[in-house]
């Protein structure tokens, strides 16, 4: 099984960050893709892939951090990107919950790195919180859908769902489908096709039901892939082999390492 978007670099995992990717692989978990949020933690990201053959990188500077971009940080990212291991853009997007950027910040670095990502002809993830129609009219304005890449813990309605998928963009969907409230969220994983579907964690945030509030790991993909087999009514196994197959298309990961 795979953890398509995860944050080992986050402090809440140092105290047993080694001891909890190997545990990872004992478990089961083939492949993760460590998503960064800020120019430091794309670099640790990167560390994290060295190290673990099956580990793999994404870097970005989240909406929360754009105040912090400035003249060198697409140039620093476009250095980053170079390593083999780096899988993606992200992640980028835009966080109208929160504001912990201005807006007009979050939506010009959310476009710069959608260029960058262009020029890199690497997919983006897509962070999202209660900015559906800016997002999408950035991602249409920049053409990502050239690129693609997901929206990762998909928090829109059925409606947006379709939108996403008709730019081509994959949905990724955790915790939250397992959440006793998660009426939307199940719906929007009973509406999404098999084969634009990703399951991930986000740990160590969003933990699974009967995990909720704890921390996260992707041993719990588990969690989100027997809700998923049990919502779309198919085996365990088939959940499993077609949300990996995804991860491993869009992130272009090695199916053997
Ligand atoms: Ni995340």
């Amino acid at each position: 099984m795979i953890d398509s978007h995860a944050h080992y670099d986050d402090e809440k995992f140092d105290m047993d960050r080694d001891q909890v990717l190997q545990d990872c692989i004992a478990h089961g978990v083939t492949h993760i893709v460590n998503a960064g949020s800020n120019i430091e933690s794309s670099k640790k990201s990167i560390e994290l892939s060295k190290k673990y053959p099956f580990v793999y990188a994404a870097v970005g500077v989240h909406p929360h951090d754009a105040s912090e971009c400035g003249k060198n940080t697409i140039d620093t990212l476009r250095t980053l990107s170079e390593g083999d291991k780096v899988v993606a853009i992200g992640e980028i997007g835009l966080d109208y919950h929160y504001d912990f950027s201005p807006r007009d910040v979050q939506k010009e670095w959310f476009a710069r790195q959608i260029a960058l990502a262009r020029e890199l002809k690497l997919p983006i993830i897509v962070h999202d919180r209660e900015s559906h129609k800016d997002i999408l009219d950035i991602i249409k304005s920049e053409r990502a859908n050239e690129i693609g890449g997901v929206f990762h813990c998909f928090s829109g309605s059925k409606e947006m769902a379709r939108e996403v998928l008709n730019l081509g963009f994959r949905i990724g969907l955790g915790g939250a489908i397992t959440f006793k409230n998660a009426r939307r969220s199940v719906e929007v994983l009973r509406y999404v096709p098999l084969d634009m579907l990703l399951v991930e964690t986000d740990c160590p945030y969003m933990a699974p039901e009967p995990h909720r509030g704890k921390r996260n790991w992707s041993g719990y993909i588990e969690l989100i892939l027997k809700k998923v087999s049990e919502v779309k009514e198919i085996e365990y196994s088939a959940a499993e082999e077609a949300t990996s197959n995804n991860a491993i298309h869009l992130f272009k990961l090695q199916s053997n390492y």
